[in-house]
């Protein structure tokens, strides 16, 4: 099945730690560590293609051409699993402001509750980079991109790391100019709407809650 928008990172540490992931005896520490080498190789992904400034350096020798990066960067944490994944992205931008948005999926309906919500105010004008390990049914990630298209928003990525047909689908039905980036694209849901194969609840395995 091939997606439109959709970059699929392939790389040899990448599918080893998916393994360690999946794998359901990893431990929170040990599964925490993979997450991180995983998360740094999505974000150098995801930042891809950011708009550069020429600017002057000098160095030792003499002056020359260099760049900066040309856009506010706002990383914005799907809770509680994102949060996982915010730290990699401000290895790249350390300047990055970070957003939360606090949204869980009701078990029963399967359903986004959303609680909490903090916005930086240059969200307009920002590459936004929304984060979260999993796109399940895609209900999540569609309420979080349509609450900060609201808020103003212009230009958002949405970077996780197990995504399902079901949840590219309709983050590409509803918000058809989001471009995903995905560590790997699983077989499908259940009828739990948890990922197959997947790898669990991925906040309860980050954070030991299981
Ligand atoms: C998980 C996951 C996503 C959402 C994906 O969060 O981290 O946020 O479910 O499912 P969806 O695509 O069907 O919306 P969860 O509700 O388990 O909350 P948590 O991060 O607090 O564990």
């Amino acid at each position: 099945m091939t997606f439109k928008n959709v970059t699929l990172v392939d790389h040899p540490v990448v599918a080893r730690d998916l393994t360690v992931l999946r794998n359901c005896e990893t431990p929170p520490p040990v599964f925490r560590s993979a997450l991180s080498r995983i998360a740094i190789i999505l974000a150098y992904n995801s930042l891809k293609g950011l708009p550069l400034k020429k600017v002057e350096v000098e160095t030792p020798i003499q002056k020359t051409d260099g760049y900066e990066i040309d856009t506010d960067v706002v990383v914005v944490s799907i809770l509680r699993a994102g949060l996982g994944l915010v730290d990699a992205v401000m290895q790249f931008i350390p300047e990055a402001k970070i957003g939360h948005l606090g949204m869980y999926r009701d078990e029963i309906t399967h359903q986004p509750v959303d609680y909490y919500s903090k916005i930086p105010e240059n969200i307009k004008q920002a590459q936004v980079l929304l984060v979260d390990p999993m796109l399940a049914t895609g209900g999540s990630a569609t309420d979080s991109i349509t609450f900060l298209k609201r808020k103003g928003a212009k230009n958002i990525r949405f970077m996780c790391l197990i995504s399902a047909p079901e949840g590219i689908k309709r983050v590409q039905d509803e918000h058809p100019d989001i471009s995903i980036i995905t560590a790997a694209i699983d077989e499908r849901l259940n009828d739990d709407a948890f990922i197959v194969p997947g790898l669990g609840d991925a906040g309860d395995r980050i954070f030991g809650t299981i």
